[in-house]
């Protein structure tokens, strides 16, 4: 029985080893924050942290993610009290919500790797999750907050 490590706990997954990390996240885990968009590594939708690196789980295979520690919306923090989650509070960034856990997840793993972007290089680490309501001005400035606390 193939095992993933999920949010620290590990799951049994009795599915196909080329199966999207995705579906074993959503389907088998329940961890139903991390969202399909376009399935093909585009939207950044279904973005989860991989050994704490931000990775479109659409575009992994269960067979790769084995070994690894897998993070979701949901093992972020425990309280959902992660700086980029209080920064996307504060400033109310969501609309319909449904980029958003990515948005957060790609956040985090650049503010993990580098803790003071300049708004370039927040562009840039933002630039591959599509939000079809338009929030970047909300994201980009949430991101900073969450980075410098202004
Ligand atoms: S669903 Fe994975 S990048 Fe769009
Ligand atoms: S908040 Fe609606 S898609 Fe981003």
């Amino acid at each position: 029985m193939t095992k993933l490590n999920i949010n620290g706990t590990d799951i049994d997954v009795a599915a196909d080893g080329d199966m999207p990390l995705l579906w074993a996240v959503r389907d088998i885990a329940g961890m139903t924050g991390t969202k399909y968009g376009c399935g093909v590594g585009l939207c950044g939708a279904c973005t989860v942290h991989v050994d704490g690196v931000a990775k479109r789980s659409c575009q992994m295979t269960v067979k790769e993610a084995m070994g690894t520690s897998v993070t979701t919306i949901e093992g972020l923090d425990q309280n959902g009290e992660h700086r980029v989650q209080q920064a996307w509070r504060d400033l109310n960034v969501p609309q319909c919500g449904f980029c958003q856990s990515g948005q957060i997840m790609q956040a985090a793993s650049l503010l993990a790797e580098n803790p003071k972007p300049t708004d370039d290089e927040i562009l840039e680490a933002m630039s591959g999750n599509v939000c079809r309501c338009g929030c970047y001005q909300r994201i980009v400035a949430a991101v900073r907050l969450a980075s410098t606390g202004s």
